[in-house]
């Protein structure tokens, strides 16, 4: 008698790896979670719903006897060297026309080398960002696969059972060639640092600016998150402010050191934004404030030396919140300006052909940046589907107009009374510059001929010129 097959595994059965297995469990499938510890799957097999078909396997070989063919093996392990070392366990196990899933935040350039790899060796390949964390892979994840269009179709029904959905439209879809999966996700994650750093600022303006209390905070964010702002961010931060803190029962968040973590993928979006010559400014802003954080101990010397407070706002406290609101409104839309124009440069430079829609679809629901937006977004792309920013769209202008006064507001008022709002200030420089006809590039145009002879162009006749300057 055979023994009953399976139709997905996960290697790496940490919080995501178990919640996302226990996921497709619920939706109607049989998994098994592999790792080398009897005990961990013992605990992962005694967690999932009962009548449920979640099975432990603590031996790869094991993981594969069982499994139906083609085998479909989901990795959910740290990104880098333990996505080769897994691969490499599993190529001399796997049959030709089995499917690898990475679900990591791998970079991109590391799944463009994998899979030129296994189709080599006759696997398919399937590179596939992940985003909504620990509840998200239980509930409903937004998923980002690309490359191997076969691979995806064999996986398909299973990552559209347990992806979100949003009015009854699965948050998955290929997402275009090569490493396109891991691509969108890295600028995901990039639109994810600006919008955190934007709320912080927006925090700390509002909070020691202001003077609002942790509780008012709620409120405002409450409020926000009822209306134009609504989304996971927003929401989770109204929560944040209510939380106590179990030792102290202060609020937690007056208990957590002012020190950034980041585990890389802002920085990547940034680093292939300076090749691909797209500009992301916001992006690059949240990495440096992030950086600028974990550096304590210079700021603590420096605020000493420079004696540097910032002074409290004296200002209207409602009028103040809805000219913050107006500005972080504006950020955000630049946040994911920013990101969608760099998709679309990526979708050629890349030869990724990404189809921005889907990308806007996929990000609707079950992903950390899933907001209220995305819909003005697909309506942006449903016009224009080669739409290069989204600050082009008329609808979209028609959004922002009226803000623009405000976010001035908000950032004068950072920046005379010291308060470091970088990715609020750079949202509107970026805005200033973009939507400028006249630039003063010609004088650092001129600069260049001037030292290297490097040309510039005429705004009365076409061509390249040179002059000989005469330095007086
Ligand atoms: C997601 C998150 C997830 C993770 C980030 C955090 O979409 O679910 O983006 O991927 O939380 O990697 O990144 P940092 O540690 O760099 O903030």
């Amino acid at each position: 008698m055979s023994a009953q097959k399976y139709q997905f595994a996960m290697i790496g059965i940490g919080v995501m790896g178990k919640n996302f297995l226990y996921n497709m469990a619920d939706n109607g499938f049989a998994v098994l979670g592999f790792n080398k510890s009897a005990e961990k799957t013992g605990v992962m097999e005694a967690e999932a719903t009962p009548g449920t078909k979640v099975k432990g396997v603590n031996t790869l070989e094991e993981m594969v006897e069982l499994l139906e063919v083609p085998r479909k093996v989901m990795l959910l392990v740290p990104a880098g060297q333990p996505v080769d070392d897994v691969i490499e366990s599993l190529i001399p196990l796997l049959s030709p026309g089995d499917i690898i899933i990475d679900g990591g935040n791998s970079h991109f350039t590391d799944t463009v080398r994998r899979n030129a790899y296994l189709k080599g060796k006759n696997l398919h390949f399937l590179g596939m960002g992940v985003s909504g964390g620990e509840q998200g892979a239980r509930r409903g994840p937004s998923i980002m696969p690309g490359g191997d269009r076969e691979a995806y179709n064999f996986a398909k029904p299973m990552l559209e059972a347990v992806a979100a959905k949003v009015n009854g439209v699965p948050c998955v879809a290929h997402l275009g060639n090569g490493a396109a999966g891991h691509y969108v996700k890295m600028v995901h994650n990039g639109i994810e640092y600006a919008i955190m750093q934007l709320i912080t600022e927006c925090y700390d303006l509002l909070h020691r600016g202001a003077g609002l209390t942790n509780e008012e905070l709620h409120e405002v964010f409450k409020a926000w998150n009822d209306g134009d702002l609504q989304s996971f961010l927003i929401e989770i931060t109204r929560d944040i402010f209510l939380q106590k803190d179990d030792v102290t029962n202060n609020h937690l968040v007056d208990m957590i050191l002012d020190k950034a973590g980041a585990k890389g993928t802002g920085k990547w979006t940034s680093q292939d934004a300076l090749e691909l010559g797209s500009p992301i400014p916001m992006i690059d802003g949240a990495v440096a404030m992030r950086n600028i954080s974990s550096q304590k101990s210079l700021r603590v010397e420096a605020a000493k030396l420079y004696n540097a407070e910032p002074a409290k706002l004296s200002v209207d406290k409602t009028a103040f919140i809805q000219e913050v609101h107006d500005a972080l409104f504006l950020g955000v839309m630049i946040s994911y300006a920013q990101g969608l124009a760099m998709l679309q440069v990526a979708s050629t430079d890349h030869d990724m052909q990404i189809p921005m829609k889907e990308v806007v679809n996929v990000w609707k629901g079950g992903c950390i940046i899933r907001s209220l937006l995305l819909q003005d977004f697909d309506k942006a792309f449903e016009k224009n589907p080669s739409l290069s920013n989204i600050l082009l769209d008329e609808a979209i202008a028609g959004m922002l107009k009226d803000k623009i006064a405000n976010t001035r507001k908000v950032a004068s008022a950072a920046v005379l009374n010291g308060y470091a709002a970088t990715c609020l200030c750079s949202a509107l420089n970026y805005f200033d510059a973009f939507t400028s006809a006249q630039l003063p590039t010609n004088l650092l145009q001129a600069q260049r001929d001037f030292f290297g002879a490097h040309t510039y162009e005429r705004i009365d006749q076409p061509g390249k010129f040179h002059t000989s300057w005469t330095t007086i």
